[in-house]
C-alpha cells in the first residue's frame, strides 16, 4: 500500500506536468489561476482546490454539495479513462490521491517557473512497466518564485 500510495501520484504528477511542459499555454492558465485564486501571500491548500474546479464538468462547482457523491455518484469522467480502476478492487486512496496531485502539483507550478531542458518537446514514450512509467525519466529546469522566496 505504501508503494502504490506514493508511486501512483508521483507517476501522475511526472505525466501531467510532460503534458504542461509540452503544452506551455496550459501551464500558464494553470499559473494564472492559482494567482488568482490563491494569491502570492500564501501557499496552496486543500480549501482552494474546490475553487480551481473546471465549472464545465461541475454543475454549480463552486457549491457545497456532498449529495452529488451520494449511491457511489461519482464524476462520470473517471469512468471514461479508469484511473482508478472499477469495481470492489477500485483504488480506496481515490480520493486522497485528488488531494495529493491536487496539492503537490499546483504547489509546484504556484511556487516555480518550469520550462523543458531544450527546445525539443518532453519525449512522451511508455516505458515497460506495470504502474505505466515514462521509458525516459522528466528532466525539467525549474527557478523559484517571489512567492516561493516569500514564503519558504
Ligand atoms: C493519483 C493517485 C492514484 C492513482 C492513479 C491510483 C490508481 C490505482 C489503480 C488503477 C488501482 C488498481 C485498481 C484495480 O485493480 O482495478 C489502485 C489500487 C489501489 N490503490 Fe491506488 N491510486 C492512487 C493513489 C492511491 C493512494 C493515495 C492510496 C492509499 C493511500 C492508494 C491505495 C491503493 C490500494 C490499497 C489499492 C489496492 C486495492 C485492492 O486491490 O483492493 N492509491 N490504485
Amino acid at each position: 500500500m505504501i508503494l502504490g500510495a506514493t508511486n501512483a501520484p508521483v507517476t501522475t504528477m511526472e505525466w501531467t506536468m510532460s503534458h504542461l511542459l509540452n503544452n506551455l499555454n496550459a501551464l500558464e492558465k494553470i499559473k494564472a489561476e492559482l494567482d488568482f485564486h490563491v494569491g502570492h501571500d500564501k501557499l496552496l491548500e486543500e480549501a482552494d482546490l474546490p475553487k480551481l474546479q473546471d465549472p464545465k464538468l461541475w454543475a454549480e462547482a463552486t457549491s457545497f454539495k456532498p449529495e452529488r457523491f451520494e449511491n457511489g455518484k461519482k464524476f462520470e469522467g473517471y469512468y471514461k479513462m479508469l484511473p482508478f480502476g472499477l469495481g470492489r478492487r477500485s483504488c480506496p486512496g481515490m480520493d486522497l490521491g485528488h488531494r495529493i496531485v491536487g496539492l503537490a502539483l499546483g504547489s509546484l507550478i504556484h511556487c516555480f517557473e518550469w520550462k523543458r531542458v531544450g527546445l525539443e518537446k518532453i519525449d512522451m514514450s511508455e516505458g515497460k512497466s506495470l504502474n505505466l512509467l515514462k521509458a525516459k525519466p522528466l528532466q525539467a529546469l525549474c527557478r523559484a518564485r517571489k512567492i516561493a522566496k516569500k514564503l519558504l
